[in-house]
């Protein structure tokens, strides 16, 4: 192999292990640490630092990153839900974002929200500097907001408040228990007729695929594999009852997006 050649891949492998190191650090490291340290039944043991600390909120959180981790389809993902509520009448309705995210989906959720007529937007996240992160993108729409501290597992919100409940990438964050509790809040904060906009990942179709995906929940993110059989969102809201339901898939099938109706 030529010099050039060798000092770049050489490079290019000492790069990707400080990133993988980097996140491993601040993902599946930090749960392996809590569990040897601390208290099992804090409701935020599952949640990464990556979250909580404005410096690594503020370092990680930049379109192209968040583009890359979701294999360059989290653009497709978001425009899936934001037609979905585009195509809605939310004339003085209610609007639920459950739990923040990085990248421009809360933008735009809530940019499709308000033109469809909505007159409320919630934001619920356990983490204080999440909704202050949330906040800082929405500029000019923060008249009609309201940004809560809450528990997607036990919101501290009246039944049937919302017309469209929006989740994304929350669930494979959860241990299995709360990943139920959160789909069957998502379910009590519904009015009749109302929208659970639901985006995670999903079991891919070729081998290969599936291999890489495997490795990488094995490594990171230890509660996600149980959307592939245990937790299936849909079997989840199958189970709860009183949900109909449309799935779309993406990449070879490694994401989703339910569009779910509470009936
Ligand atoms: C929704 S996931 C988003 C993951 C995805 N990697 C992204 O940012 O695009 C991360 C968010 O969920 C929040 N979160 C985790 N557990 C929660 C819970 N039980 N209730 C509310 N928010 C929660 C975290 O604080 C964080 O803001």
């Amino acid at each position: 192999m030529q010099p050039l050649l060798m000092n770049t891949a050489i490079v290019l492998v000492f790069l990707l292990t400080i990133i993988a190191l980097f996140f491993f650090i601040l993902t599946r490291g930090a749960l392996l640490m809590r569990e040897l340290s601390s208290d099992p039944a804090d409701e935020k043991s599952h949640v990464y630092p990556i979250y909580s600390n404005m410096r690594l909120i503020k370092l990680v959180d930049y379109q192209p990153i968040i583009s890359a981790i979701l294999l360059f389809q989290y653009k497709r993902l978001v425009t899936k839900i934001v037609s979905g509520i585009r195509q809605l009448d939310l004339q003085n309705k209610k609007v639920l974002i459950t739990s923040c995210a990085f990248g421009d989906v809360i933008p735009r959720v809530v940019g499709a929200a308000l033109q469809s007529g909505a007159d409320r937007i919630l934001i619920a996240d356990l983490v204080d500097n999440e909704l202050i992160n949330a906040r800082d993108k929405l500029g000019n729409h923060l008249e009609r907001m309201e940004f809560i501290k809450d528990d997607a597992t036990n919101l501290q919100l009246a039944d049937g408040l919302v017309n469209v409940n929006v989740m994304f990438f929350l669930l494979h964050e959860l241990p299995h228990h709360l990943k139920l509790r959160a789909l069957d809040e998502a379910g009590r904060m519904l009015t009749p007729g109302g929208k659970l906009y639901l985006a995670e990942f999903h079991r891919p179709d070729p081998w290969v695929l599936r291999a890489l995906s495997w490795t990488y929940f094995k490594v990171f993110e230890p509660y996600g594999l149980a959307l592939w059989d245990t937790h299936d969102p849909v079997d989840c809201l199958q189970n709860l009852g009183g949900w109909s339901y449309q799935r779309s898939t993406y990449f070879f099938g490694n994401f989703q997006v339910i569009s779910a109706t509470r009936i």
